[in-house]
């Protein structure tokens, strides 16, 4: 069996103009919305980082330098926080800090899909595995998605995909996997199709936005074929390295926020306030006496 390498690189395509969440994103990127105090982005970075990730590239575009501020020590605000006694506060900024040298941003350039997004990182990851996340899904989940995958790439290597479930009438809107074999916590995938028409989904198991892929994936994507929306799909690219390669598909048993729709990004909100000591008890009185009046 060749060495199973391990995944040390993640990328975070983040060009997406996020026209959905318009006025708000007009100059704010749609990843830096916070669920509660925190931006989007900063929740799928901790669970890179819970998930043993040492080097976080980020494929940007225009207007989303403050992602890159975010990620980035801020001299003035320590020492004024620090002066202060603002313990807690300044501990809560250390600890997202990626270490000196951990990150690095790369531009897209041209929406042309999220296969180009993941393309664009290719020399910054080279040539070993890396982990793929896309920050408009954020994962509930006590010992975190990635970490989860990590566990099983460490057993069967190859590719992985994290899977959930999905409503039927839902699986136009995502990518869907067929289900083979079963492992100790996901199955072997046999089939993959990026927003199938409705009623031919191979199964309801969604692609709920967390990949463990091996570079090979680069050459795939470098021919730059169009799939779905006329776009270059990590899809479709993946579909084709599975003639070459195993994919497996990890079992997410936690909760998926879309916090690229409006429901889902409330619902996050909601979700991870009832996880917070501070305003959980709050949150819930208002919630339930607002839905019994609704
Ligand atoms: C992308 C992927 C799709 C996946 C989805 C999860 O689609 O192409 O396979 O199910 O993310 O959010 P997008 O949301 O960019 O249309």
């Amino acid at each position: 069996m060749t060495k199973i390498r391990r995944v040390r690189k993640a990328v975070l395509p983040v060009a997406g103009l996020g026209t959905r969440f318009l006025p708000a994103t007009k100059a704010v990127p749609k990843e830096m919305l916070t669920v509660v105090d925190k931006p989007v982005v900063q929740y799928v970075v901790e669970e890179a980082m819970a998930a043993g990730i040492e080097h976080f590239v980020f494929v940007t575009g225009r207007n989303k330098a403050v992602i890159e501020d975010h990620f980035d020590i801020q001299v003035e605000l320590d020492d004024t926080l620090r002066e202060r006694g603002k313990s807690a506060e300044l501990k809560s900024l250390e600890d997202m800090l990626p270490k000196a040298g951990a990150t690095s941003f790369t531009r897209q350039q041209a929406p042309l899909g999220l296969g180009h997004a993941v393309w664009c990182a290719r020399d910054i990851i080279g040539d070993e595995p890396f982990a793929l996340l896309l920050p408009d899904m954020v994962m509930r989940d006590q010992a975190g998605c990635l970490s989860g995958m990590v566990d099983l790439y460490n057993k069967v290597g190859g590719n992985i995909v994290a899977v959930a479930e999905c409503d039927p009438a839902q699986a136009h809107k995502y990518g869907i996997v067929g289900k083979g074999e079963d492992l100790d916590g996901g199955f072997r995938i046999t089939q993959m199709v990026e927003k199938p028409e409705p009623g031919t989904a191979p199964s309801n198991y969604y692609i709920n936005g967390r990949y463990i892929l091996q570079p090979e994936i680069f050459d795939i994507l470098s021919k730059q074929e169009r799939g779905a929306g006329n776009e270059i799909q990590v899809t479709d690219a993946m579909l084709k390295l599975a003639d070459q390669q195993p994919f497996s598909a990890y079992q997410f048993g936690g909760e998926t926020y879309d916090c690229g729709s409006k429901a889902g990004f409330i619902l996050a909100n909601v979700a991870f306030a009832l996880d917070r000591d501070d305003i959980k008890s709050q949150v819930f009185e208002d919630l339930k006496n607002m839905i019994a009046k609704a």
